[in-house]
């Protein structure tokens, strides 16, 4: 009997994993998604670096608004350890506006490092990683009925990524979740928060973003998404990024495995266009490649200047030949005569 039970619950595990056990590292490492999940080795993967000199600008990119966000209503929230990430439960109520169709909420989640090692997020701005990524995951519940029917479809899903870095003052948004992962430590426990406002684990300005088609950061991997990613980022305390780190496992009982470095690397960018809802502000060259450019410029001048200079003197030193023979044959010419 108690056989059965086990064997009914690892069949309904394997179902609800799509079949396969998949972890960051290691024989079921990301390297080796594609051979479970093929679409993990497709074409238009995420994350990506996004890097600022290759995006277009586009004008016509309308604000994102996140309606709802601050109403989070009164029904508590979910939050569930589900071995790969904390994921938090968010009502239909919330939804963007300013994509071509409405899409409503379904989770977040987060993605993070580990202590002592750079790096956790996804998504890289020029090559740059922050301590964690905050993913607020939306289907388009104008042409599906759920989250998993648009999962699969393209441009079913609209997630917002949101870069994190570690700053001087604790977050309190973020301390809605934080402060509750010690009631989920092992994975598939779940636990009830307060409703609170969403809005706050956004960075201040939404103004500023890039959008491209990508895909889940995690297996299956469908290409189904309409990524945001801000330019700006939001910040949390290093206490706060420390209870990220230190607080969940993996596993649900012994031996525990911490759940850290859930994070996907960059994946090609291959024919995809990232487009920025802004002009890139700010120096276009980097200190260093200022001072280098300056160097190049005035090296070039001294250079120009010296060609210039023998260029110059040849020509001269030819004129004066020319004369000093001319001369010469005229003497010549003189003495014959
Ligand atoms: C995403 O792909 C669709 C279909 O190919 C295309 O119409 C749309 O412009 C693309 N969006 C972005 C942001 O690249």
């Amino acid at each position: 009997m108690l056989f059965l039970a086990l064997l009914v619950k690892v069949t309904w595990i394997l179902a609800a994993e799509g079949g396969h056990h998949w972890t960051y590292e290691g024989p079921h490492g990301q390297d080796h998604w594609p051979a479970s999940y093929p679409e993990c080795g497709s074409d238009a993967q995420s994350p990506i670096d996004i890097q600022t000199v290759s995006v277009t600008f586009d004008p016509e990119l309308p604000a994102l608004q996140p309606h709802g966000y601050d109403q989070p209503g009164t029904e508590p929230l979910d939050l569930l350890n589900n071995g790969h990430t904390v994921q938090l439960s968010l009502p239909p109520t919330l939804y963007l506006g300013g994509l071509a169709q409405k899409y409503v909420a379904a989770q977040l989640h987060l993605h993070w490092g580990q202590k002592g090692s750079p790096g956790g997020s996804e998504h890289q701005i020029d090559s740059e990683t922050t301590a964690a990524e905050l993913h607020i995951v939306h289907y388009d519940s104008e042409s599906y009925d759920s989250l998993s029917n648009a999962a699969q479809r393209p441009q079913g899903l609209a997630v917002l990524g949101v870069l994190i870095e570690v700053g001087e003052n604790e977050n309190p948004a973020y301390e809605h979740i934080l402060s509750h992962l010690h009631e989920i430590k092992h994975k598939d426990q779940k636990t009830s928060v307060p409703p609170f406002n969403v809005r706050g684990l956004l960075p201040q300005q939404l103004e500023q973003f890039f959008r491209y088609n990508g895909s889940l950061t995690t297996p299956p991997c469908y290409q189904s998404v309409l990524w945001t990613v801000f330019n700006q980022r939001a910040q949390i305390s290093k206490g706060q990024l420390e209870k990220l780190q230190e607080t969940l496992f993996a596993t649900e009982e012994e031996p525990s495995e911490p759940l850290v470095q859930n994070h996907r690397a960059p994946q090609p960018l291959n024919q995809r266009t990232v487009f920025a809802s802004f002009m890139q502000a700010g120096p276009l060259y980097t200190t260093g490649e200022m001072l280098g450019l300056g160097v190049g410029i005035v090296v070039g001048c001294l250079c120009l200047l010296l060609a210039i200079y023998f260029i110059a003197r040849k020509i001269r030193k030819k004129r004066l030949g020319n004369r000093k023979s001319v001369v010469f044959t005229s003497a010549r010419a003189t003495t014959e005569a």
